[in-house]
């Protein structure tokens, strides 16, 4: 493995969060309460919105659209770093490496470009509601989550075109708990320079870009809310707070990963975990559970569950 031109590495070794026993037990139970809750909340918000037929309109759909990402944006690395928290030796494939950075930047970059699809949604139902059914048909919305789809998968195989051929010859420990291009590159032996500006450039300029234009969309959704309404701007200023905290803690670690200039910092693998598990868990939080008419269906849908029990009284009896 050391040295030597012509040895190949197949595999790499992931050096973790921490090597000290506590904070492991710490991070083992912390790690697995926001998996498990973040899982449980987005796959209720999908059970809810499909099965009811009253929630079958654009921001719904849209909401489940983003759930859906939220528990592959969950599933990438969490359960393998939960996994390995206690293995001395947090093995790693070359393949599986190329795999985890294909379905990371495939869902993150659907994710905000879906961001940004709601964001317009909401912009056209406060600013422009006349028009809102005509403008964000179900045509439209489908169109929208298949053009967010597209733009994540090119983005990734965009990135990913340039590295896979990548010759590995000596390095293979990797200072984080799953694998991005920025340390990736770091261990070919090659002159990497291009390829690190290459992905500063494309994911960069997409985290960058999108932060951008979803602060630029709030900002006009509240002014306009305050222009137009006496009553409004308080409850629409505590809903945007809400949405530039999520999105904050979700581009502000993807800036500092991707836009920092090389080298890498050695804090952000601690603040990759904000967007491996804790925005999972708060989207639906921030953008679900806060909404009445998704309370009243989350209540009909126990009910559902409910009766249901009731025609099978054994179940209840045991
Ligand atoms: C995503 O949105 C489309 C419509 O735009 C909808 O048909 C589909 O069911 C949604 N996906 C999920 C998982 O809810």
């Amino acid at each position: 493995m050391n040295g030597g031109n012509h040895s190949v590495v197949s595999e790499f070794f992931l050096l973790g969060l921490t090597s000290s026993r506590e904070i492991q037990i710490f991070l083992f139970l912390f790690f697995t309460v926001f998996y498990v809750a973040s899982m449980l909340g987005n796959i209720l918000i999908m059970l809810t919105i499909i099965s009811d037929h009253r929630l079958h309109f654009p921001m719904y759909f849209l909401l489940a659209n983003l759930s859906f990402i939220d528990t592959g944006v969950s599933s990438i690395a969490t359960p393998k770093m939960i996994y390995d928290l206690f293995r001395k030796h947090k093995v790693i494939s070359l393949k599986g490496c190329i795999t985890q950075m294909f379905f990371i930047h495939t869902v993150g970059g659907t994710e905000m470009v879906l961001l940004i699809v709601m964001a317009y949604d909401r912009y056209i139902a406060i600013c422009k509601p006349l028009y809102y059914l005509n403008i964000m048909s179900l045509r439209m919305c489908t169109s929208f989550t298949a053009v967010a789809w597209t733009i994540g998968l090119i983005h990734s195989v965009a990135q990913l075109a340039f590295v896979v051929n990548l010759p590995f010859c000596g390095p293979n420990k990797i200072d984080s708990f799953y694998c991005d291009f920025p340390r990736f590159i770091k261990l070919a032996c090659t002159d990497t320079y291009r390829l690190e500006f290459l992905v500063t450039a494309n994911s960069g300029f997409i985290s960058m870009g999108t932060f951008f234009i979803l602060m630029v969309s709030y900002i006009f959704i509240l002014v306009t809310v305050c222009k137009h309404s006496s009553a409004g701007p308080s409850k629409a200023l505590s809903t945007l707070t809400a949405h530039v905290t999520v999105v904050v803690f979700f581009f502000g670690p993807c800036i500092i990963v991707y836009v920092w200039p090389f080298p890498t910092l050695p804090i952000d693998k601690f603040l990759a975990i904000f967007d491996a598990l804790i925005t999972p868990f708060m989207n639906p939080v921030i953008y679900t559970f806060r909404n009445k008419d998704m309370k009243v269906a989350m209540r009909r849908l126990f009910l559902k569950a409910l009766n249901f029990s009731e025609i099978f009284p054994q179940r209840i009896l045991f």
